[in-house]
Order: structure tokens, then sequence, then C-alpha cells
């Protein structure tokens, strides 16, 4: 912690007592999305609206699709749950239909085990008229229990049935402890903001004191946030070396930013052998100077359509040395100046590089990316993962099995490694249950979080699911950062514009502006009370307070920071007026 005194006036000391009054822990529990136990926890939330949720009570409640492919079980232990064969459809085995309410939101978990391997088990909810929504999944095992966690929204009040299945119809799927909660609006936001302030936000406590050690009651503190620890930010394409309009928005609002193209093989090497960096050096220059951080987006791209043309033909030898050579290009050219690279972006769905390069193509980019800039923290950057859970390839499950392949890949283990989610949401209103469940499944790598690319389709809801992503995003506690992919209609930016050509703010952009005020804790003004303290639960950054006294004609100010990770102290102020 820095301590600036301004001792322009007043002779002032500080001192600084620690005194551990923080909160830390949160209680979202990721350890249970990892393990694989002997026997199931029991059914979280009491099953919610799921009957018999334990099959404590043989099937009541549930649909045997057919004798013989529906069989009881008792473990050793004496716990009852269900074994289900053939899966070649969901609901051909086991499935109970339940009540869906429009506008609420349905978490829910279930423990499934496998009778060989290592499978990934789906839950699927079938609505009234035969549409199959995917709402989460799981890669489970033999011999053990996993947590299957997911979720829907109901954007109509309908029965739906809830089933099971496999992509390998031959294993049997063992069931239990099976869990829908319902959950209003209302109370989604309120545990979102419950978390915000244990996430993002640290108590902080004031004593005011005299020259004498005395309390100073009735003290004037007033708290200023001058810097935000959280980055919320947003891209930026080239048009903003064009329009002074453009920048003055940008700087105005962001600290925080990505190039949307210009950083791209395609856009630097159009032509083989004829690198052209001027746009991404100069948008980076216009960004150092207004002290926004860039994240590297991106170093290679697996979809075969987004090569430069001169690349999709390359023989594997000759891919391999262009290959070696732009990322030595782009990587040196930056190092030391990003605070993020994507190293390979969308490797969960295409793999450009390794249908030509081999099975491990992305961690040996990972590999070199890192020992040229090895400061920066390399991502993985896929779309779908959080906001599409019809998405196989992208599931969170499967993501964090690649980023974990990745980082067990010889050489790798010290990467500092990040995972990058684009948030590209499609219309209507967005599933945050699975969203949610997305984000606790890859929390617990423990890696960083970062939102890459937030923006939501058209729809005449737009400014309020974006809300509604943002929140989500900013509230779970292994998020670290989000970036959105939008910007002024000028720059371009047609399907989410933030600004129209006037400048006026959208809907959308208003909700930006709205939740840039709220994330931070402005300006407060607090009286001492009568033992001189002041408490603030303040957003973590960076602050100056300025303490007053009515009487005494004395005031005097300093700098602190509030963070997560350290003991947040008591600050002591002594004024010598
Ligand atoms: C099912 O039985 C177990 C004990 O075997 C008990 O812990 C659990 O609460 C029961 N569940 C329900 C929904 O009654
Ligand atoms: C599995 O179910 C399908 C669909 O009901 C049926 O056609 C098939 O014969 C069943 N397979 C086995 C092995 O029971
Ligand atoms: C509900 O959302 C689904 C997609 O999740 C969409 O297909 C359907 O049209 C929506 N229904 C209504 C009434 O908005
Ligand atoms: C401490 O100083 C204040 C004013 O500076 C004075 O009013 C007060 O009486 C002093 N207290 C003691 C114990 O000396
Ligand atoms: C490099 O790119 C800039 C910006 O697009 C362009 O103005 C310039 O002509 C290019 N240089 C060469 C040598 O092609
Ligand atoms: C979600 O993913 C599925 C499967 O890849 C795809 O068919 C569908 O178009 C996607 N939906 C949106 C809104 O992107
Ligand atoms: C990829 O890496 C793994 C070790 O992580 C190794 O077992 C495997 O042989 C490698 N594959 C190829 C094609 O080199
Ligand atoms: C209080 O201090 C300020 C600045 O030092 C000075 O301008 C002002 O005259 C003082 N007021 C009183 C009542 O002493
Ligand atoms: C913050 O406080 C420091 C000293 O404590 C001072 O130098 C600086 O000017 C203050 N900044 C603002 C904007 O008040």
């Amino acid at each position: 912690m820095k301590i600036f005194t301004d001792t322009r006036f007043f002779c002032l000391s500080l001192i600084l007592l620690f005194s551990g009054n923080s909160i830390n822990a949160f209680s979202y529990d990721y350890s249970a999305t990892t393990k694989c136990l002997v026997e199931p926890h029991r059914a979280q939330y009491g099953g919610g609206i799921i009957v018999n949720p334990d099959f404590n009570y043989s099937l009541e409640g549930w649909t045997a699709y057919r004798q013989g492919e529906v069989e009881e079980h008792v473990s050793k232990a004496g716990n009852r749950f269900v074994v289900v064969h053939n899966t070649t459809h969901p609901l051909h085995s086991l499935s109970q239909k339940v009540q869906l309410e429009k506008g609420k939101l349905y978490t829910f978990s279930a423990w499934v085990k496998i009778s060989e391997g290592r499978e990934t088990v789906s839950v699927v909810f079938r609505t009234s008229d035969g549409e199959l929504v995917h709402g989460g999944k799981v890669i489970a095992e033999h011999g053990c229990w996993s947590l299957l966690k997911g979720g829907i929204v109901a954007n109509f009040s309908s029965p739906v049935e809830i089933g099971f299945q496999s992509q390998n119809t031959k294993v049997e799927i063992g069931i239990d402890s099976v869990s829908l909660q319902p959950f209003t609006k209302k109370q989604w936001r309120s545990h979102q903001e419950e978390s915000i302030d244990k996430v993002r936000k640290s108590k902080m406590r004031f004593q005011i004191t005299n020259a004498n050690k005395t309390a100073m009651q009735g003290a004037i503190v007033s708290i200023k946030q001058m810097k935000s620890d959280f980055p919320f930010g947003c891209c930026m394409n080239y048009n903003i070396l064009k329009y002074t309009d453009y920048q003055n928005w940008f700087a105005s609002r962001f600290k925080f930013t990505t190039f949307t193209n210009e950083m791209k093989w395609y856009s630097t090497e159009k032509i083989q052998g004829q690198e052209n960096y001027t746009l991404s050096d100069a948008m980076l220059k216009f960004a150092k100077q207004h002290g926004i951080s860039v994240r590297g987006h991106n170093i290679f791209w697996d979809d075969p359509k987004f090569q430069p043309d001169w690349v999709k033909p390359l023989s594997p030898e000759d891919l391999q040395k262009a290959a070696a050579k732009r990322i030595n290009s782009v990587v040196s050219r930056y190092r030391g100046q990003l605070i993020a690279w994507d190293v390979v972006n969308e490797n969960l769905h295409f793999n450009f590089y390794e249908d030509k390069l081999g099975e491990n193509a992305s961690a040996e980019f990972f590999s070199t990316a890192q020992k040229l800039d090895p400061n920066t923290i390399m991502f993985m950057n896929e779309y779908n993962t959080i906001e599409n859970s019809s998405d196989e390839r992208a599931s969170a499950v499967n993501y964090r099995k690649k980023i974990q392949e990745i980082l067990q890949y010889p050489g790798n283990d010290g990467i500092i490694a990040g995972i990058g989610l684009q948030g590209h949401f499609g219309s209507g209103q967005p599933n945050l249950a699975y969203m949610r469940s997305s984000l606790d499944i890859l929390g617990s790598t423990g890696l960083p979080i970062w939102l890459t690319e937030v923006n939501a389709e058209k729809d005449p809801n737009q400014a309020e699911n974006l809300e509604e992503i943002l929140r989500e995003g900013y509230s779970h506690p292994a998020v670290e950062g989000i970036i959105m992919f939008a910007g002024p209609e000028i720059g371009g930016f047609k399907d989410m514009p933030l600004a129209d050509t006037n400048w006026k703010n959208t809907p959308a952009g208003d909700v930006v502006d709205k939740l840039l005020g709220e994330w931070e804790s402005g300006t407060l003004e607090v009286t001492a009370d009568d033992r001189g303290f002041v408490n603030a639960l303040l957003f973590h950054g960076d602050y100056n307070v300025t303490v007053q006294h009515p009487e005494a004609n004395s005031s005097t100010s300093l700098s602190f920071r509030v963070t997560k990770d350290i003991p947040q102290p008591t600050i002591n102020v002594q004024i010598h007026a």
C-alpha cells in the first residue's frame, strides 16, 4: 500500500492498523464441479420443483420409458438411485415433466455416473412444441459420481420434459439427486448484488484523530475513487484513427480494449512476406497515450476461412515455417506492451492448424508465445461456451479439458494462462442459469476468466439482454475482465451500436454508461462517528480521501488502494491543526 500525504498546509501523520476485516471467501463452490465422488451429494435446494429428486420413493414422479431400460439400484451405503439403458433418445429412458413459468430462471443439477470409460452426459429439456433445449453437460466417469450443472430460462409458460442423454448410447447412465430450482429475475438480481458486494468490494474503516489522538467526531471524510480495478472495456477498430469524436468517446469511458481485426494475421500480412503493422501500431500508440490497456487479438485463428489467402494452400512444411515466422513477428513486436494474448482463437470449433501441423499445434503455439513474451497472460478464446447451450463443441467441460491438455503439454506447466469467452449472444432472453453453470465449471480451473467480445444480437430487448449478460459476468467471482464488441455507429458497429451518428447514446449505450457509473464508488461524503470512525464498503481500486474538521480549519488528504488480496486496514488519519 502506498500512502501519499498532502503536507502543503498541515502537519500530518498516519498510522495503519491492520485489522483484517476483509471479506474473502465467496460461497460459489466450484470444487463439486471437478470431484468425482463415491456417493453423490443430496439434491441441491431439496430438488426444487423436481418430485422425488433422490429416488427415495422408487420412480414416483418419473416416467420410465420402457420396462427394463430403467432400473432402480441401492448402493452399499444404502443410497437409492436409478440406472438408465439405451439413451438413443433423451426422453426414451427416464424423464420428468415440470411446469416452467415465463420470465423465471431455473438452475439445474444432478449427479451422474456411467457404466464404462468417460462420456459426456447432457440434460435436455423438451418443450411442448417438441423443441429440444440443451441445459448442461458433464464428462461423467465410471465408478464415481460427477455433478452435471446447467439451467434454462423460460421465455414462455409451458410444461417441459427433462431427460438425460449420452453421445455413446452403449453406456448405462446412473442418475441421482436431480434438482431444478426456479428463481424470479428479482431474486437472481439480488443474488448478483450480494456477490458483487463480496467479490468486487471490500470494507474499509478509517479512524480520524487529532494530534493528541482524540477522536475527531464530526470530521467530514470525503472518499473519492480515482480508478477502478475491474477491467470493463470495449473493442476498437481502425476508424478510431480517423475520427477525433470516436477517440474522445472512447477515451472518456474505457481503459481496456481489444482491436477487432487489425492485429490478426490476415491484416498484418495480406501478401506473403509483406508485413504491415501500420494500423495496429497506430492504435496501440493511441491506447498508450490514453492509458488504455490492450488485449492482443489474435496470434492464430483456427478457422480455415480466416487465414490470409496465401496461407490456405500451404503444405504442412511451409505452414510450419510461415506460422513460426508469424508468431515470432507479432509477439516480439508487442512483447511487454499488452495485457493478454489470444494465442489460438476458436480451437474448439476449428482445427486448421491441428489438421496440418498435428494434434498438439495449439499447445506448441502457447509454448512459443510464452517464451517470447513471458509476462503476458496467454488465452484461448471461444464462442458459445456461455452463450449457447446447444453447441457441444465449445461446452465448458470441453473447454476445460482442452486448456488443461495445453497446460499439461510437456514444458507448458509454467504458463500463465487465461480463459477467453467471446460472449456473442443470440436474440432472446439470455440463459443466465446456463451461463453461470459454465462459468462455475471453468472457474474450477482457478484460471482467470475474461468475457472478451460481448454483444447481444439485434432484438427488441437488445439493451436489456446486454445488461443481464454484463451483470452476470461482473457478479461472477471467477470473471476478471469484460470487453464488449461494440462501439459507435461511426466506427461501423451496426449490430449493437452504443452511440448513433450524432453521438447520442443508443439504449445499449445507456446500459453501458449506467454500469460504468454503478461499478465505481464515485465520491462519498461521510461524517465520523463519536469515536472518530468511518466505515465504507468500497469497490476495488485507487482512492483519495480528504478529511475536514468543521471546527478546526484544517483538512488533509491521502491516497490508498482497496484490493481483495490484502487484509484491509483501518486507516488512521491524524490531523495536526
Ligand atoms: C432421501 O433419503 C435420504 C436418506 O437416505 C435423505 O437424506 C434425503 O433427505 C431424502 N430425500 C428426500 C427428498 O426426502
Ligand atoms: C433403444 O431404443 C431405440 C428407440 O426406442 C430402439 O429402436 C432400440 O432398439 C433400442 N436399443 C436397445 C439396445 O434396446
Ligand atoms: C423462446 O426462445 C427460444 C430459443 O431459446 C426461441 O426458439 C423461441 O422462439 C422463443 N419463444 C418466445 C415466445 O419468445
Ligand atoms: C486534544 O486536542 C483537542 C483539540 O485539538 C482538544 O479539544 C482536546 O481537549 C485535547 N484532548 C486532550 C486529552 O488533551
Ligand atoms: C500499410 O498499411 C497502411 C494502412 O492500411 C497503408 O496506408 C499503407 O499503404 C500500407 N503500406 C504498404 C507498404 O503497403
Ligand atoms: C447455437 O449452436 C447451435 C449448434 O452449433 C447452432 O445450430 C445455433 O445456430 C446456435 N445458435 C445461435 C443463436 O448462435
Ligand atoms: C501430443 O502431445 C502428447 C503429450 O502431451 C503426446 O503424448 C503425443 O504423442 C503428441 N502427439 C503428437 C502427434 O506429437
Ligand atoms: C481556513 O484556511 C484557509 C486556507 O488555509 C484560509 O484561506 C481561510 O481564511 C481559513 N479560515 C479561517 C476561518 O481561518
Ligand atoms: C489525490 O491525493 C494526492 C495526495 O494525497 C494528491 O497529490 C492528488 O492531487 C489527489 N488527486 C486528486 C484528483 O484529488
